[in-house]
């Protein structure tokens, strides 16, 4: 199916060979599969008050939990037994409040019946500086904030994969260097893309070339400007991406689309 711009409603926003790219909420969304998902690469919301267009960013760290509890849940279900999860999410949370948000989203996790992996640490650059020191120069009560995000790496069932075309192609140097947890490239620059809070585009290309093989199918359930599905195409891979806002799912398309070797439909 092609686009169509009077499609207003939710649902498949476009399609084609490559990628699909749904105009939908994650919790009530009909258009994934169960057992169909190799890898989730994905960023959800960080409940840090972004100013999205259609979802409210600053909830009380309890509702926030429910939801991360019910939309991974979904996540669940779509994949494979032999699927993997990559969440990029906060270590921790300093606004509003200290909460251990990696930790708690990872305990999360593991209750709806992830297996845990391991956790790259992403040390992102150009993160914006520092402006909360707390009490400065005194013991009485600092502010500690790593300059950091967590990419947890988990699965459904078995972590060795049996499904699918069993062609890799991460080359030796990439495969060498990634395999080593601490991650180092910069943020991405919202102005440059138009969304408020894309990732770098070396993100789930990494999380693509190292943990599926050629043709398999990644999903990103907030996918936002569509980087995952535009570093799954690029990479052979197919792309399912799901976003709340119809205009992030229209910057996405006009995003991949925008690649030449990427086929118009
Ligand atoms: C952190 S951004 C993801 C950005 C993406 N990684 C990129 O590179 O552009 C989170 C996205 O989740 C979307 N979102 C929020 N709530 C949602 C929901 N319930 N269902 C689907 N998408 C949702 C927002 O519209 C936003 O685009």
């Amino acid at each position: 199916m092609g686009y169509n711009p009077r499609m207003d409603s939710k649902g498949i926003h476009f399609q084609n060979e490559q990628f699909t790219l749904i105009h939908d909420d994650v919790l009530t969304t009909r258009h994934v599969a169960d057992n169909s998902v190799d890898l989730v690469v994905t960023s959800p919301p960080y409940n840090v008050d972004i100013q999205y267009n259609s979802h409210k960013d600053d909830v009380s760290y309890a509702d926030y939990l429910e939801f991360s509890q019910k939309w991974m849940t979904r996540c669940f279900d779509w994949l494979k037994d032999d699927g993997r999860f990559c969440l990029n999410i906060p270590l921790d949370k300093n606004k509003g409040g200290q909460q251990s948000v990696g930790a708690d989203l990872t305990t999360i996790a593991k209750q709806i019946g992830f297996h845990y992996h391991s956790t790259i640490v992403w040390n992102e650059g150009n993160i914006s500086r520092r402006t909360a020191w707390g009490s400065w120069k005194s013991a009485s009560a600092p502010y500690v904030i790593a300059p950091v995000e967590l990419i947890v790496v988990l699965y459904k069932e078995k972590w060795k994969k049996t499904s699918g075309s069993k062609v890799s192609d991460v080359e030796r140097d990439e495969f060498m260097d990634w395999t080593n947890g601490l991650w180092t490239f910069n943020g991405e620059s919202k102005k440059r893309i138009g969304h408020p809070a894309p990732f770098p585009i070396e993100l789930p290309r990494r999380c693509v070339k190292l943990f599926s093989y050629v043709d398999d199918l990644v999903l990103d359930p907030f996918c936002g400007s569509g980087t995952t599905l535009l570093a799954a195409v690029t990479n052979q891979r197919r792309g399912v991406g799901i976003d709340v806002d119809k205009n992030y799912c229209e910057l996405a398309r006009k995003r991949i689309l925008g690649i030449s070797h990427v086929k118009q439909s």
